[in-house]
């Protein structure tokens, strides 16, 4: 991949990188549409990374779909599909990881100790091995992508950072590849969690700032199905992650919720349309 990488750039073509752990759906069909549009080659990385997932984790469970994968990424014209073995990203000998700090101590990181880790460590050795120009990341995972864009401004790295918004069924449940495990009635259930992001940005909307007030009417949604126990749900500033009292157009609204085994994440910035 890296001999590749590097004779592309020889001949003077940029490369765009969606990196993904597999499962592909819309959302990750959006990225590489986007990636296509950006660069002359498109790779497309498809690897479960042992690294992100604590003990206890959905590791082995994670679904994957490889002949599927091809297909999509087939259909949206990705160049080069890079899916290494776990052993070699991750040899016997393997020791050295990237930690960004505060950033990844609130909301998943709180709850997923050592999963930022992972994923810096793996989006590094990616960044590395396919040398992008642009790497492409969806919002659905917001923390991830503010912990991303922190790690390559910090370590100097020359990749731009593409966010991309969430996508979304007509119902308004968020794109995940762990959608996979809900059964039809956790499925209905977990439309809480757009249902929350919804009524929270039309009270903002309609002129309520107290964090508070706001956050009591989200707890009340995800309370009312019987299913569900939330995980976090957290009003925070945008940009720093840190706690706010007081909403703005740039507070994020970050909700974690187990639907069953399930944990779904979504969130959105009240002030957004
Ligand atoms: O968002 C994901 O699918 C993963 O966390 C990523 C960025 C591919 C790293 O393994």
């Amino acid at each position: 991949m890296q001999n590749l990488s590097r004779a592309a750039h020889r001949s003077g073509r940029t490369i765009t990188l969606v990196p993904t752990m597999g499962y592909l759906h819309e959302g990750h069909a959006s990225l590489l549409r986007e990636g296509r549009r950006r660069g002359d080659l498109l790779v497309l990385s498809i690897f479960v990374n042992p690294t992100q997932f604590g003990v206890g984790e959905d590791f082995e469970a994670y679904p994957r779909d490889l002949v599927r994968d091809r297909a999509v990424a087939e259909s949206a014209s990705v160049d080069v599909i890079f899916a290494p073995p776990a052993g070699e990203m991750y040899p016997a000998s393997y020791q050295t990881y990237v930690d960004v700090e505060r950033l990844t101590l609130p909301l998943c990181g709180a709850n997923r100790p050592g999963h930022f880790r992972g994923v810096t460590t793996v989006v590094s050795k990616l960044f590395n091995i396919v040398q992008p120009d642009v790497a492409l990341f969806g919002a659905k995972d917001y923390q991830q992508l503010a912990v991303i864009r922190r790690m390559v401004a910090d370590l100097n790295m020359p990749v731009e950072v593409v966010g991309m918004p969430i996508v979304r069924e007509d119902d308004g449940l968020a794109l995940s590849s762990r959608n996979a495990y809900l059964s039809p009635e956790q499925r209905q259930a977990a439309l809480c969690l757009s249902r929350s992001l919804r009524t929270a940005k039309g009270l903002y909307r309609a002129g309520e700032r107290d964090v508070a007030t706001l956050r009591d009417r989200v707890t009340a949604i995800i309370a009312a199905e019987p299913s569900t126990v939330a995980d976090y749900i957290e009003f925070r500033n945008g940009d720093s992650l840190e706690e706010v009292g007081v909403a703005d157009d740039r507070t994020l609204l970050a909700l974690a919720v187990k639907i069953g085994t399930t944990r779904l994440i979504d969130n959105c910035l009240l002030g957004e349309e």
